[in-house]
């Protein structure tokens, strides 16, 4: 089973031009600190979109989703052609983070394979041109209760506003 690691505004916008339509630095260091000695998966395109310089993400397994047997990555990261062979490859003692991007996650959810979803809140509307329906529908389920882990204004560092910014954790 994935834990599904993710982040939303208030209205499921995901992503912008490939890129995060926001930047929190506490936000990625929360992030690194709860992936840090496990697996993180990810989707050819989210992969993509990590700066090279952060690429393979340090301290952590990485494994890139993609169905192009011959696409390149570096040696130390593994390819998977399906979430099973992700879950497969995942070296026994590490939880597998499944961080991305919107394909990957939605069909993890369809077909109930995540125990746990740490989803970041972002009050507030960015532009996005990529939207989680799955993950809004969650945030919106007045039937779950999730465990608020922290909540505190962040200054986003592309439009210097404050931003009310919350990591629940779903318990599926
Ligand atoms: N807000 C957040 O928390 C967050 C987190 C991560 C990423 N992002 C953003 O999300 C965007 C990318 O998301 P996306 O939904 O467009 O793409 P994605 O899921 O990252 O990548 C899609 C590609 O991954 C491969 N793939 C995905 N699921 C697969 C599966 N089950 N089996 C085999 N291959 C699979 C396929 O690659 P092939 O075409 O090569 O077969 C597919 O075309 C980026 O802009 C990134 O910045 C946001």
């Amino acid at each position: 089973m994935f834990s599904v690691v993710a982040a939303i505004d208030g209205s499921g916008g995901f992503s912008k031009g490939g890129r995060l339509p926001w930047r929190f630095p506490k936000e990625l260091a929360w992030f690194a600190k709860l992936t840090k000695g496990h697996t993180v998966i990810m989707g050819r395109k989210t992969w993509e979109s990590l700066p090279p310089a952060h690429r393979p993400l340090t301290g952590r397994t990485n494994i890139v989703l993609t169905s192009q047997v011959d696409y390149p990555l570096p040696p130390t990261v593994l390819r998977a052609p399906s979430l099973d062979d992700a879950l497969t490859l995942t070296p026994a003692s590490t939880t597998p983070f499944l961080i991305g991007g919107v394909r990957a996650i939605d069909e993890a959810l369809r077909r109930k394979v995540v125990n746990h979803v740490f989803l970041t809140s972002i009050e507030g509307r960015f532009s996005t041109d990529l939207k989680s329906s799955c993950l809004l529908g969650l945030l919106h389920d007045t039937g779950r209760h999730p465990t608020t882990l922290q909540s505190e204004m962040m200054v986003n560092r592309n439009d210097g506003q404050a931003y009310r910014v919350s990591q629940l954790q779903f318990d599926l």
